[in-house]
């Protein structure tokens, strides 16, 4: 369903919580966002207590003056329900639908995402909520999209959950045998006689049982995603034309399977904060998350729904993008799919536990750098006007949240293995090397690809295997990472040697798993290095490209290829290492750089005919047409980007100037 009021234009704004501030202050918003280019606005997502204030009392006239007033400014609205934060009310109304931690914690109001997912009276007091503001704002013009709840995670262990968790597992297994079976309850005394002994991973005195606790997030992921489809149930029947859409958060903590959720909603939205400034690692980062929600979006167009304006989180730390990084950043958002660039949030919070996140007016207020930059994007986004050709893409990665969630269970060979981190490894490398990646979901056909690359696909299933293996049959290129083909949905480890049922594939069979210390290194031959894991890998039919050098395993494989096309990889490679490699990888599968020049910070994405190159180095660079292979062609100034027509290499829209 197309975005109301945003054919032909690209999307600016971010949350607006005009509730937090007087209304002689949302006249100067207004002007304000209309200097910035702003035309799309966020609204009450955390403005529950002052919409009900009381059970069943509304408060709407200060929201009908806001929407009016940005609808007479030309703004339009993404109205939120606020049921990620219930008033303080509800708590003491209803006791029991507080949520519970697996120590057994019963948490109150004070913060927000109060309330158990699976509890009656919250389900009942949000579908109330939804339906109110449905009712009061169906037909307001400035109405353009709905935005349910906000980053849906929120995890419960109290009774309320338990019983759902059991009828969750009840349509999964049907048998109390089956669930025996696939929990491997034969271990430790934990097999079960009765559903009603069955619990959440609640705490327990040593290790937990890791298919228990992946199942746990499964149910999580449906059981907040039927909270989120009562609500989009209620808005598409109250509001049949607008588009209705929550905002993903990922991270490794959210127990959300973003595949299952992306066929729920009307369109595609993420939140994206880089975890890191350090080098181009905000850059890397944000090339991969736009990547994957252009993946959950099957290809088609989503909404970066909130990022930052003016910092990172480094390490802890909130550090000041630097200049122009905003620019650059959602510039590459855009040139992978977005529909826009919305900001968390639009004026910085008088108080709160928030205060201090960066805004698009900082509290320093309008006369300031930061908002200079903003007005400044807003400048180049209207410019740019909104263009949705397909990326294009020859590469696709195997991501997989189950082998995520399942890599961060109790019991592993090693602690800290990262998926997030190996994905990242990956797709990084690609990146620097200029090529242009699509994300798909294990299981998924991949013959429009000529490469895909699987890190981790630590739990295998054989439709994803078969997907790989038909792929390979048929002439396609695929590399393999360590710690895939290990074990099955249940975690229940692959007999016969791993990568289990891709070994035939890629003719190899790993024996023997040799993680490695923190910090460690292992010397390869004849050259680079490797880290953090390795293996004893039995070559059977595959050829070894790198060898271990040193210590147990020297002189076994490290890194193999099998009939030229199906390459298996043991350890992690260092960064040097892994590029020229995957160099090879790209020309034997005859893989090449979005254009010539591309690459090492300087980012290219083809998007139907439309060439964005962003520079994101210090130095200036030159990239050419892909179509003629020559390097030489446009000049990109450091810091700076441009986007051209593919062919003819003719800035027709403005380069940023802004450095
Ligand atoms: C998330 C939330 C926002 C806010 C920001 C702050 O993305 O959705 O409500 O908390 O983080 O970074």
């Amino acid at each position: 369903m197309p975005l109301r009021g945003f054919e032909g234009r690209l999307c600016y704004g971010g949350d607006y919580n005009p509730e937090q501030w007087p209304e002689h202050v949302w006249v100067e918003d207004v002007q304000l966002m209309r200097q910035c280019g702003v035309n799309l606005v966020t609204v009450g997502v955390f403005a529950w207590s002052m919409l009900e204030p009381a059970p069943g009392q509304y408060e709407f006239g200060w929201l009908d003056r806001v929407l009016d007033l940005l609808h007479d400014n030309g703004i339009s609205v993404v109205l939120a329900t606020p049921t990620a934060s219930p008033p303080p009310w509800f708590g003491f109304a209803h006791p029991d639908a507080l949520p519970v931690t697996r120590d057994g914690v019963r948490l109150v109001h004070g913060s927000r995402d109060a309330y158990c997912p699976s509890a009656p009276a919250y389900r009942a007091a949000a579908r109330r909520i939804a339906t109110a503001l449905a009712q009061r704002y169906a037909g307001h013009p400035a109405l353009a999209l709905w935005h349910v709840h906000n980053e849906y995670g929120t995890v419960c262990y109290c009774d309320h959950a338990a019983a759902a968790f059991r009828r969750w597992l009840r349509d999964r297994y049907g048998t109390l045998d089956a669930l025996n079976e696939a929990w491997t309850t034969a271990f430790w005394s934990q097999r079960y006689a009765d559903w009603e002994h069955v619990l959440p991973p609640r705490a327990t005195p040593y290790l937990a049982n890791p298919a228990q606790l992946l199942d746990f997030r499964r149910f999580c992921s449906d059981e907040l995603l039927a909270c989120f489809r009562e609500q989009r149930d209620v808005l598409r029947e109250l509001t049949p034309d607008v588009p209705v859409t929550t905002n993903f958060a990922i991270a490794p903590w959210v127990p959300i399977d973003p595949w299952a959720w992306a066929r729920e909603v009307d369109l595609v939205a993420i939140d994206h904060y880089p975890s890191s400034n350090d080098g181009l690692a905000a850059e890397e980062e944000t090339a991969f998350v736009a990547d994957l929600a252009r993946g959950w979006a099957g290809g088609r167009t989503w909404l970066l729904m909130e990022q930052a304006p003016d910092i990172v989180h480094n390490g802890g730390w909130m550090v000041p993008k630097r200049p122009g990084q905003l620019t650059r950043l959602s510039l590459s958002h855009v040139a992978r799919g977005s529909l826009g660039v919305m900001n968390f949030q639009w004026r910085a919070s008088p108080g709160g536990a928030e205060a201090f996140m960066s805004a698009m007016v900082p509290h320093a207020g309008p006369d300031a750098r930061s908002l200079r930059e903003v007005t400044h994007l807003g400048a180049q986004l209207a410019n740019l006007g909104r263009h949705d050709g397909p990326v294009a893409a020859d590469v696709a990665l195997v991501w997989d949240p189950h082998s995520w969630w399942a890599l961060q269970g109790p019991g592993l060979p090693a602690p800290g293995l990262d998926y997030w981190a190996m994905c990242r490894h990956v797709h990084g490398s690609a990146w620097r090397l200029g090529v242009t990646v699509d994300i798909v979901a294990p299981g998924e056909p991949l013959s429009g690809y000529r490469l895909v690359l699987v890190p981790a696909l630590f739990l295998t299933t054989a439709s994803a295997a078969d997907a790989i293996k038909s792929f390979v049959d048929s002439g396609g290129h695929v590399v393999v990472w360590y710690l895939s083909g290990v074990a099955d949905t249940n975690v229940r480890v692959h007999r016969g040697g791993w990568p289990g049922l891709l070994a035939t594939t890629l003719g190899v069979r790993v024996e023997r798993h040799y993680p490695l210390p923190h910090q460690a290194t292992v010397a390869l031959d004849p050259a680079g290095t490797g880290s953090s894991w390795s293996e004893l890998v039995r070559p059977e039919g595959a050829e070894a490209l790198l060898r271990y050098a040193k210590g147990d395993l020297a002189g076994e494989p490290a890194v193999t290829v099998h009939a030229g096309r199906a390459w298996y990889v043991s350890t992690r490679l260092d960064d040097a290492t892994q590029q020229r490699f995957l160099a090879q990888v790209f020309a034997a599968a005859n893989v090449a750089p979005a254009a010539p020049g591309a690459g090492h910070g300087v980012e290219v994405v083809r998007r139907g005919q439309r060439l964005y190159a962003i520079n994101h180095t210090t130095s200036p660079a030159e990239i050419g047409a892909p179509s003629q292979g020559s390097q030489t062609g446009l000049r990109i100034e450091p810091g700076t980007y441009l986007v051209t027509d593919v062919d003819n290499l003719v800035t027709d829209i403005d380069s940023a100037a802004h450095r």
